[in-house]
């Protein structure tokens, strides 16, 4: 429990990246209100649009700023047009830069469907699934795999006649995710929906690909630590499928990088849309929590996009610190913080354009920041 305050270092980021990440200041201080706040904000500029103005992704003291922080929220980084001389993404510092430089090495996605969120298939709203069918997690390795740095083109004359990505996967950092998973799914106290059963599921492609029967291989090691957890396959073709089928099934879903990349867009159809994802990226001493949906160009400055999956992401912070730094009043304001997100989805007061609504980002936040303050601490 840390007396002073956690501090929190923020990146907007891009596009709509600083009106959701207003939103989630504002419930953030709708939450700390009437006390001294058991946390203190820094905001930080950087990403794609940062590139194009300065030259720079971000400064100095911003990227020291992350290192020195108890947690970090990030909005979103991309911009049309923003990219560095090597052909990255401009703004990749503060989303994969951070992932490799401190060791962020899970990339936790929580999907669940609240009462009162609308899903979409084929442009419609449907009633494919129920709340109660979709509690699920997908735990994504998130520092090696396709996306490791081991990749380059054979130019012939300046031509570019092969360009190569490496897969690569370590004993540690498939090690160290799977156990992660299981650790989760030990912890989660309802299981699988379907029978509420703890189960990891492991999504590899382990019929094709030496690295994924290395993956394999390793959470079959790291199960046997774990008996009360049910152990579960699937190749990722296949759980595409099952997913989208029979997500009660699923209570924790463990999968390397590019795959857990692909299978969480996916899973966010079933919480209601990108504009509920969020993720944690998780290290032994470092984390940094971000909505998924990224910076939507086309939406920035227009006041409309969701804030939710930010709240989420804020919610998913306070767990994550007061886990770390025992301490049990995070842990109230997490609870009060989900209550209130969870109260205003019922309602279906704040539907914004993606739920087929028409209540603005900022109308969102100032409902959520209403039902925090009527909470009981
Ligand atoms: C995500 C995003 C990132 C990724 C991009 C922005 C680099 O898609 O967090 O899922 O590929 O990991
Ligand atoms: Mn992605």
């Amino acid at each position: 429990m840390r007396e002073a305050g956690y501090s929190i270092a923020v990146y907007p980021g891009d596009g709509t990246g600083p009106e959701v990440i207003r939103e989630g200041e504002k419930v953030l201080g709708a939450l700390a209100e009437g006390g001294p706040a058991p946390w203190h904000l820094s905001t930080y500029p950087g990403g794609g649009q940062y590139y194009l103005a300065s030259g720079r992704e971000w400064e100095p003291e911003a990227e020291a700023a992350a290192t020195r922080a108890d947690a970090i929220l990030l909005g979103a980084v991309g911009w049309p047009g923003a990219t560095l001389p090597n052909g990255d993404l401009a703004g990749r510092a503060l989303v994969l830069g951070l992932r490799e430089n401190l060791d962020l090495f899970a990339n936790v996605r929580p999907c669940k469907l609240y009462p009162g969120v609308r899903h979409r298939i084929s442009g419609s709203y449907r009633e494919v699934w129920s709340p109660k069918n979709v509690d699920l997690v997908i735990v994504r390795e998130n520092t090696e795999g396709l996306y490791t740095p081991a990749h380059g083109r054979l130019a012939r004359a300046r031509e570019t006649e092969v360009a190569i990505d490496t897969r690569v996967i370590t004993r540690k950092g498939a090690e160290r995710v799977i156990r992660y998973a299981f650790e989760l799914a030990r912890h989660r106290p309802r299981g699988a929906p379907a029978d509420g059963k703890k189960r990891v599921t492991c999504v590899d492609k382990s019929n094709v690909l030496e690295g994924c029967r290395f993956f394999r291989e390793t959470y079959e090691r790291v199960a046997t630590e774990y008996p009360e957890v049910e152990k579960d396959y699937s190749y990722v073709d296949a759980f595409t499928q099952w997913l989208v089928r029979d997500p009660e099934r699923y209570d924790v879903v463990v999968s390397t990088n590019m795959m857990g990349d692909i299978i969480t867009d996916l899973a966010a159809v079933l919480q209601g849309g990108m504009g509920f994802a969020a993720g944690g990226n998780i290290g032994a001493e470092h984390a940094m929590f971000e909505p998924v949906h990224g910076s939507a160009p086309k939406y920035a400055g227009k006041d409309q996009v969701s804030p939710f999956a930010t709240f989420f992401a804020v919610e998913h912070m306070l767990r994550w610190l007061a886990d770390r730094h025992r301490d049990p009043r995070l842990i109230r304001q997490a609870d009060r913080l989900e209550r209130a997100v969870a109260r205003v989805l019922a309602e279906g007061s704040a539907r914004t354009y993606d739920q087929g609504g028409h209540v603005s980002t900022s109308a969102a936040g100032d409902r959520v920041a209403a039902a925090v303050r009527v909470e009981d601490p």
